[in-house]
């Protein structure tokens, strides 16, 4: 009982701040980073090293940051109206933690790059060492802005001194503050309070607590992390494309690792939460996103767009496609250039080709649309050849219509298919037909204007 009590970590995400360098309208930690806000990454990282509840300390666009994280039930967020310095980010999530007695893990929501192995590694060093506060640092070759790590001569860490309070000398020192840490909730909620504004910026220091601790003779401990890439804050858009570059690697490496092959892994778009599975070729210039999952064994050719879908095994989807929401069953062959929209099914072996279009549109197995069409809101069957140039005519200005079409039909070319209207199995449309009644099965539908030859006639020369 008193093991699992000493056992328990929660974590505080400090995220409260505008970001302002960002220059946005979006509060910083909800910019996306690989597929995700900024902030969903250092929560999570604090979740996989075994924190719970985690607390989300906002402020500026408080609803919209407490809105994502609303479904998450192992999540609390405490208000700081005003933000007055992390010293009193940290004490507005005193309340959240009312009860809680354990390990608290500081992070910020700017951090996106942090692992959570690298959390555990300072958990076991903060509870091996009897710590009352222990800290992420990095040896820097610029330490310029952070706050430095100040030790005795014995090495025992003594105070953070920051920047802008920073004397010639603690300014050489290259040890900084990553502004991550664990501390004992005891040692942290009766000490925050005593924390003073005697500072440079007027704000409510953090960081005080460690000479707060240093004082009483309690340990302060501190983990200089392998790869100072880890600990990167946020600030600006430039930093923002660093910390995507980091994660997508990451990723990337992740999926090659597992049996996808990428041909360009740095110019290859994936973002977090995507699944792929072994054998799957990717090219170079694709981006794919959201929830899509896509099976083995597929092509998925250079400049092509994928978000929202499933995809099934041994597809090719061909340069410059773009699909979004759609649902691709086995052997489906789509593009090049072609866009498929929410709602499309295409069932095994459906053809889908160049300047091709599909919104709500089902297409049984075997069925093909090769060139330059445009299907909405349209069952197909199987075994249909859609020809070039059809179209559904779904939109009457108000309301959408739906065109069904029964398996083995033959559309010819230049088609226009006027909705609501039916086409029976096995029929066939002529081409240039415009269609605007039903058609029954096995039947031949031809609307044309019956052509006229009108011999020796020729353009006058002369
Ligand atoms: C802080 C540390 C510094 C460390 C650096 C690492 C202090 C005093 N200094 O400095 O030693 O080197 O981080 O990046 O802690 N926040 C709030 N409410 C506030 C103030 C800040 O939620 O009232 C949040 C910010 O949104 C941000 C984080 O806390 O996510 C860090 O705050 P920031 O002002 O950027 O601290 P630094 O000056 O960078
Ligand atoms: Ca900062």
């Amino acid at each position: 009982m008193e093991k699992n009590v000493m056992n328990r970590v929660a974590a505080v995400i400090l995220s409260a701040g505008k970001g302002t360098r960002m220059k946005s309208g979006l509060v910083k930690v909800l910019h996306p980073v690989a597929g995700r806000p900024m902030v969903a990454w250092p929560v999570e990282a604090a979740r996989s090293a075994g924190a719970e509840p985690v607390v989300l300390v906002i402020g500026h666009q408080a609803e919209a940051v407490g809105e994502y994280f609303k479904p998450a039930k192992d999540i609390r967020t405490a208000l700081q109206e005003e933000q007055l310095g992390t010293g009193h980010a940290v004490s507005c999530s005193r309340e959240a933690l009312a009860g809680f007695n354990g390990t608290v893990l500081i992070l910020c929501g700017d951090t996106p790059l942090l692992r959570f192995e690298t959390l555990v590694r300072m958990i076991e060093l903060h509870r091996s060492g009897n710590a009352a506060l222990t800290m992420l640092t990095a040896m820097l070759e610029n330490p310029y802005g952070y706050g430095r790590v100040v030790r005795d001569n014995s090495g025992r860490v003594r105070r953070i001194v920051e920047q802008k309070d920073a004397s010639q000398d603690v300014q050489k020192i290259q040890e900084i503050n990553s502004g991550i840490y664990c501390m004992e909730s005891d040692f942290l909620f009766a000490n925050i309070d005593g924390i003073g504004l005697e500072n440079a910026q007027n704000e409510y220091y953090l960081t005080d607590l460690v000479a707060i601790a240093s004082a009483k003779g309690l340990t302060c401990l501190a983990l200089p992390v392998d790869d100072p890439e880890e600990i990167l804050g946020v600030n600006d858009r430039q930093q923002l494309a660093e910390a995507g570059s980091v994660l997508r690697r990451r990723i990337n490496r992740d999926l090659m690792m597992s049996g996808v092959t990428l041909i360009a892994p740095e110019q290859t778009y994936i973002d977090y939460g995507v699944e792929i599975s072994p054998d799957t070729v990717i090219h170079p210039n694709c981006h794919i996103s959201g929830s899509t999952v896509i099976a083995g064994s597929c092509v998925i050719e250079t400049g092509t767009s994928i978000s929202d879908c499933r995809i099934g095994n041994g597809c090719h989807i061909k340069a410059g496609s773009v699909l979004e929401g759609a649902e691709l069953h086995e052997h489906v062959s789509v593009g090049p250039m072609a866009h498929l929209r929410p709602g499309t099914v295409l069932y095994s072996h459906v053809k889908v080709g160049n300047f091709v279009e599909t919104k709500k549109a089902i297409m049984g197995e075997g069925s093909k649309a090769s060139h330059l069409t445009y299907l909405g809101d349209t069952e197909i069957g199987r075994d249909v050849n859609i020809g070039c140039g059809t179209i559904t005519c779904n939109y009457d200005g108000v309301n959408k219509h739906r065109t069904v079409i029964g398996d083995g039909v033959f559309i010819g070319s230049d088609v226009q298919l006027v909705a609501p209207v039916t086409v029976g199995s096995n029929s066939l449309v002529a081409a240039g037909t415009t269609v605007t009644k039903d058609v029954p099965p096995d039947s031949l539908a031809i609307a044309r204007v019956p052509q006229v030859n009108k011999e020796g006639w020729r353009l006058k020369k002369k």
